[in-house]
């Protein structure tokens, strides 16, 4: 995810700048820029890359004195890695950066009279301040007005020489914070790059605005009305700073997934229609069936996908496994859309697949997340799945983040193919605006987890068991048992197990039950009846009362499909995590893995 910083006094302002974005190198990043006003004027820089390429170019430019800055790591989610794309954007007078998504970026872009340069979402921002400057000749009306018309999610710092010396800041969505020390004035948007020079900070809550100098913050709320600033202590050490409160990474991705859906979907929803700018209806419509292929946590995500594809889309879906793919000497055809999955775009399963498709004349379709990556170059179209960078081994809100992106996929699909009546399709959008909740891990939840969890120390295994899109999500709830606590889990069809598996049935046997409500319910209860008949130890996730479960973790219960599966998906992640830490384990980094698998 971006990263902000920005500095109002005297102090080295080029080493402030460049030393604050490389704290927040961790959120990850594919390119970086600054820019310093000083009384001569807006000096800017920008650089594709690591944080070094930045600094080279900066290395010739050393301001002394009182100067202003702002700074920008970007990781691409509108527009390439590019320095054009590069943040801080800028018009005549005036520079910005930005964290988070404008949603009405084409419609304020066909507004102006000035045209923008790069790709990105974020340029609007200045060239409509400056529009507005040009009418009201007032830089804090200007900035305020201009606030008021972005939809979407932003975290903003704006400098122009217009009114020097000072940094004008908006936040709605996501964060950003202001500390006053001796030494100046400092912004960011987490604590990370503040932690050198200040001990508290003024964190902005959505709506706020205002403008900063050097020793003074004016701060006002969405309605115009003064905030007095509140100031409170920030993280203890850098490593902490880095998890942003969470004891491990994996639990800082896990609570990230409610703001990471809402961003997911950020410009990609009408009241009534999808919209995915990455494909071309013509294109989309062309292909009449599709394959899908991928590896580990993404295959899970693609099993999902042809359940949504074949009932949304009314299109025939084949899904596989890459490593698997490759050698089996598969049957292509030019109708059939191949679509990638890979939260890393660098697994070589995966990369090679696609190589061998391409080579044979098919389009390729990629879901990723790291716009670079040799999956994304190779692709002729991609979606990227705008998740940040995930650090945990065991992959959480990737997941999250490309069921949403192919859930997207399978509805717009059938929105062209008038597979869907309006009453449908608008149900579909509803359920997707309210999935940020459902992703949202309530407190109770958490603590009967953790409670839970320490009955889960033994045993001979793990089955996680569910049905139709509960089927994919009890694989994943198996992988990640699997990779974090080293306990033997299997995800299975809930109706399946008689065919076999209840062999092992005893009380030793931890039966993880996934019952939705909203899908095969009344099976599901008989596939754990008749194992609780064997005497497995049951552990229900589910919204119903299930007299039959030795333990419930209880989920609110929604009336949509994939609502459903992201609750019990939080369920399934933090159940995994918790007995992975109390069995001791380095959850973030599981012993005999890698994050990304880049050999076959
Ligand atoms: O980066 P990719 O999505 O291509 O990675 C695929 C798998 O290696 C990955 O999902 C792996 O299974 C994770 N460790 C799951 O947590």
């Amino acid at each position: 995810m971006c990263g902000i910083v920005g500095y109002i006094g005297s102090q080295a302002i080029n080493s402030i700048m460049l030393d604050g974005l490389k704290e927040l190198e961790y959120r990850g990043y594919d390119s970086a820029g600054i820019a310093v006003m000083q009384d001569e004027g807006i000096r800017s820089f920008k650089a594709v890359g690591k944080l070094e390429n930045l600094r080279n170019k900066v290395a010739e430019y050393e301001p002394e004195g009182f100067g202003v800055g702002i700074g920008h790591t970007r990781w691409a989610t509108h527009g390439k890695p590019t320095e054009l794309n590069a943040h801080p954007h800028n018009l005549t007078h005036s520079y910005v950066v930005h964290n988070g998504i404008i949603e009405n970026y084409q419609e304020i872009k066909s507004s102006l009279t000035t045209e923008c340069i790069s790709q990105t979402d974020s340029e609007v921002i200045v060239h409509l301040f400056e529009a507005k400057l040009e009418q009201l000749d007032d830089p804090w009306l200007a900035f305020q007005k201009m606030i008021h018309e972005l939809h979407g999610a932003f975290a903003i710092l704006l400098i122009t020489e217009k009114l020097p010396g000072t940094v004008f800041f908006a936040k709605k969505g996501s964060p950003l914070q202001i500390s006053l020390a001796e030494t100046g004035c400092y912004f960011g948007s987490s604590d990370a790059p503040m932690l050198e020079h200040c001990q508290e900070s003024l964190y902005l809550e959505d709506g706020h605005m205002g403008y900063a100098s050097e020793n003074e913050i004016s701060l006002v709320d969405w309605q115009g009305k003064t905030v007095e600033p509140v100031f409170k202590a920030m993280a203890s050490s850098r490593f902490s700073a880095q998890k942003e409160g969470y004891r491990f990474f994996i639990e800082k991705e896990i609570y990230e997934q409610s703001q990471i859906l809402t961003e997911s979907l950020m410009g990609r929803l009408d009241d009534n229609q999808i919209k995915l700018e990455e494909l071309e209806p013509e294109w989309l419509l062309k292909y009449t069936s599709i394959t899908i292929c991928a590896c580990g946590t993404s295959y899970h995500a693609a099993m999902v996908a042809s359940y949504l594809l074949e009932r949304l889309a009314k299109i025939p879906v084949n899904i596989t496994i890459a490593s698997e793919f490759r050698y089996r000497e598969p049957i292509l055809d030019s109708n059939c859309l191949f679509v990638v999955i890979s939260q890393s775009g660098e697994t070589a399963d995966t990369l090679e697949v696609l190589k061998v498709v391409k080579q044979q004349g098919m389009s390729v379709l990629a879901l990723c997340n790291v716009d670079n990556s040799s999956i994304v170059r190779e692709s002729d179209v991609s979606i990227l799945l705008r998740a940040g960078i995930e650090k945990s081994v065991a992959s959480t809100k990737a997941f999250s983040a490309q069921v949403m992106a192919l859930w997207l996929l399978a509805t717009y699909w059938g929105q062209l193919r008038k597979t869907l009546s309006s009453k449908r399709l608008s149900q579909e959008i509803q359920a997707m605006r309210q999935a940020h909740q459902a992703v949202t891990v309530p407190a109770e939840m958490h603590e009967r987890i953790h409670r839970l969890s320490k009955r889960c120390l033994h045993g001979h295994g793990f089955f996680f068991i569910g049905r139709d899109i509960f089927y994919p999500l009890a694989l994943e709830g198996a992988l990640k048992l699997k990779e974090i606590s080293y306990l033997h889990a299997e995800g299975y069809p809930a109706g399946e197990m008689k065919h076999g598996p209840i062999a092992l049935a005893d009380a030793e046997l931890f039966t993880i039950a996934l019952m939705g409500k909203t899908l095969l319910y009344d099976k599901i209860k008989s596939n754990v009846e008749e194992l609780s008949a064997r005497d497995a130890t049951i552990i229900a996730i589910t919204s119903e009362t299930f007299a039959l479960a030795d333990d419930i973790i209880q989920i609110k219960g929604q009336e949509h499909p994939m609502l459903e599966f992201f609750e019990m998906l939080i369920a399934v992640q933090l159940l995994a995590m918790e007995v992975a830490i109390r069995l001791g384990h380095d959850v973030d980094m599981p012993r005999n893995l890698a994050k990304s698998v880049t050999v076959e």
